[in-house]
């Protein structure tokens, strides 16, 4: 089965709204006839006017990260239904930043997965390892860990269209070291053996697991040789026009 290729950019705390859309104009040029979708996180502030300059463009674009109520007395957050009331049609969900940085646990990502997905919106799901934790040789541990809790409530809603998974290894984060394409393939194949085992051939094949974690132009082409790579979440790399847009285009690389 073939699985569209996902390239998205986590633009984390960075960029005002007019930078963003100078930033997003230039993707959509890239995204123009690319194999893979191409899929944009600004910040919460930024995404609605990013959203609109891409009107007329395949490019889309989605949330940071998402609350599980859709409206009450929730200060600082923002919901599903707000969100996909400004055309955001994605959320990044248990980031390891939120995990780490902001206390979220894998139970709270479960919940904001599924309440992301029941409202419409598509999720990826961000599951991966610390440094510790792949010293001890807890790897597959704690990703089966992180997909049970995270993956498990979303199971009535449908899959795989609106669930993806991104694995990306806590220490390759930001670190300038990313996974050789076989450690990363070991990772994707169990998790998507872990889909299997849950879901069925069907869905295992059918969902996309992005790789995260230090992606640049100049390792893209490797991490998507390999079978179970189906696509990339870029940080860094994706805040510099040139760099983006030649991930985008990877296949030319
Ligand atoms: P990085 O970030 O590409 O800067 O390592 C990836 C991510 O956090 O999604």
């Amino acid at each position: 089965m073939s699985r569209r290729p996902i390239i998205a950019g986590n633009w984390k705390l960075n960029l005002t709204s007019a930078e963003g859309v100078e930033l997003a104009r230039e993707a959509a040029r890239a995204a123009r006839d690319a194999d893979a979708a191409v899929v944009l996180f600004p910040t919460s502030l930024a995404a609605p006017s990013v959203r609109r300059a891409l009107d007329g463009t395949p490019v889309e674009v989605g949330v940071q990260n998402v609350w599980y109520e859709n409206k009450g007395a929730f200060t600082g957050e923002i919901s599903p239904a707000l969100a996909l009331a400004e055309g955001l049609t994605w959320a990044i969900v248990g980031h390891s930043e939120r995990r780490r940085i902001f206390g979220e646990s894998d139970e709270l990502a479960g919940r904001k997965a599924a309440a992301a997905t029941a409202e419409g919106m598509k999720v990826i799901l961000c599951v991966g390892e610390t440094l510790e934790e792949r010293q001890a040789g807890e790897t597959l541990e704690v990703v089966r860990r992180q997909l049970e809790a995270g993956v498990i409530p979303v199971r009535a809603e449908p899959l795989p269209e609106s669930l993806v998974i991104a694995y990306e290894p806590v220490w390759a984060i930001g670190t300038g070291r990313t996974a050789s394409p076989e450690d990363a393939q070991e990772v994707h194949a169990f998790i998507r053996g872990w889909f299997r085992e849950r879901f069925g051939e069907r869905e295992a094949e059918a969902t996309r697991i992005l790789y995260g974690g230090s992606v640049k132009a100049a390792n893209i082409a490797g991490l998507m040789a390999m079978p179970d790579i189906d696509g990339a979440l870029v940080g860094g790399a994706s805040l510099k026009a040139d760099e983006f847009c030649a991930i985008i285009r990877y296949k030319e690389l």
